[in-house]
């Protein structure tokens, strides 16, 4: 019969236990985003994966590559236009829109799966997974400050090198149309020059051509306008502000020609790049965006938030070290024993901090040893039919070198385990 395989562009994760491979190195980051989030008193949001597709027309912009031609949309059974999200923002906006909680100022997290029709290359998936985080309901200013310290607590826990934070300043709505204005008079001359996406970017999205991979259109924009020159004062002495606050923590660059490519941007944008990446160098983005709210039929909401691409932030780790102690729990009698099972699992209550793996293979002593050995395990725990007998278990130190084996009651084991 015929084998079904997954969809182009589509990752299966699965954690076997090799600590080297992405999909370990995905769940670890996970694990410890969450851990940062919540101590940044973050709140957690989940909304669905399906929207509206109005919603991210409205939103991400429908000028945008992303909704243009990236977006998984179809009809539902009723004929309504749906589509998977394409990121976590729109959605985040619609529900505090929908639970009237655009009253208020919030500080939230979210973590999930994302869609876009791209073409796959490294780093470049059709569904891959964000951690966002949005901070709602404050001005420009301290929350500029608190999303570039959440980035840099992150490359700081992950110990990151390689890497650096390119921050820019769009200025306001009218700054950037003005900005939009004077870089198409600039390009209009140097039409023929262009190519066909540049092109394509210069009628609908002129801004996008900033980001534009052409040496060529690179080589004519050395001499564009800058949006330096569109935005005030103050907008650039906060760039620089952050800069001389956080860059002894991180590499932090002014860059004057980051654009995003989603259009509900004003303000402050960046995005982390990192040079052990390929040409897909950017494993998270974000800014400033006060009109998303009541673009959307809300109430003015001023708001700011980032979003991190995990499996582009999980390849860039080294391999997993795991954090907790490990033991190995081996049973070598050759019946299935009730008593170590229930040992097991009274160890697993009194210790939640020790990862207790409970060998259920047949084999030998030797080989379950090696495979506690493999995995890094700290302690073996073996109990055999001799031990079964006695009401004792042998305790084997496997990475402490003075210490072998010591034989234990159970109660002894107890009491040693508690205090591990
Ligand atoms: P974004 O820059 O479009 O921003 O995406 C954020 C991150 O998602 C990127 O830096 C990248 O690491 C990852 N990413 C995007 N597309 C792909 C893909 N096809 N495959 C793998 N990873 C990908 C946003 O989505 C905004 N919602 C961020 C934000 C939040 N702005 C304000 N709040």
């Amino acid at each position: 019969m015929d084998k079904i395989h997954s969809l182009t562009g589509m990752l299966d994760l699965y954690n076997d236990g090799d600590r080297d491979n992405l999909s370990a190195k995905v769940f670890e980051a996970e694990k410890v985003l969450r851990r940062i989030f919540s101590n940044y008193q973050l709140n957690e949001m989940r909304t669905p994966a399906l929207e509206d597709t109005d919603l991210f027309k409205r939103s991400v912009g429908d000028l945008s590559d992303i909704v243009n031609k990236e977006i998984y949309s179809f009809n539902d059974r009723n004929d309504k236009s749906i589509a998977l999200r394409p990121e976590g923002t729109a959605g985040v906006i619609r529900t505090i829109i929908e639970k009237k909680l655009d009253q208020s100022a919030h500080k939230i997290w979210y973590l999930g799966p994302m869609w876009r029709y791209e073409r796959p290359q490294k780093g470049r998936y059709r569904q891959f997974y964000q951690a966002g985080v949005e901070i709602l309901g404050y001005p420009e200013g301290a929350p500029e400050f608190e999303i570039i310290s959440i980035i840099c607590s992150i490359i700081e826990e992950f110990n990151l090198k390689n890497c650096s934070i390119k921050i820019n300043h769009l200025g306001s709505k009218t700054d950037k149309e003005s900005f939009c204005e004077a870089l198409v008079n600039y390009l209009e001359p140097h039409k023929d020059n262009l190519d066909i996406k540049d092109l394509e970017r210069l009628s609908r999205n002129p801004l996008r051509i900033l980001d534009s991979k052409n040496e060529d259109t690179q080589f004519i924009l050395r001499d564009a306008p800058s949006i330096k020159d569109f935005i005030d004062s103050s907008s650039i002495q906060m760039l620089q502000d952050i800069r001389s606050q956080f860059s002894n923590i991180c590499s932090i660059e002014i860059d004057y020609s980051l654009v995003r490519g989603l259009d509900y941007y004003s303000g402050f944008v960046f995005e982390a790049v990192s040079s052990d990446l390929g040409a897909q160098n950017s494993f998270l983005g974000g800014g400033r965006y006060d009109h998303l709210c009541s673009n959307l039929g809300g109430r003015d909401l001023p708001s700011i938030g980032m979003a991190i691409g995990i499996e582009r932030f999980a390849s860039l780790l080294d391999t997993v070290i795991p954090s907790n102690r490990m033991t190995s729990f081996l049973v070598v009698t050759s019946n299935l024993e009730p008593k170590a099972y229930k040992i097991a699992h009274q160890l697993r209550s009194l210790n939640k901090n020790i990862i207790l793996d409970l060998q259920l293979s047949e084999a030998s002593l030797k080989a379950k040893l090696r495979r506690a050995n493999k995995n890094e395990a700290d302690y073996a725990i073996i109990i055999g039919d001799e031990e079964l007998k006695t009401d004792t278990v042998i305790f084997k130190y496997l990475k402490d070198e003075n210490k072998n084996q010591e034989t234990f009651s159970i109660d002894e084991l107890f009491r040693f385990y508690k205090s591990i």
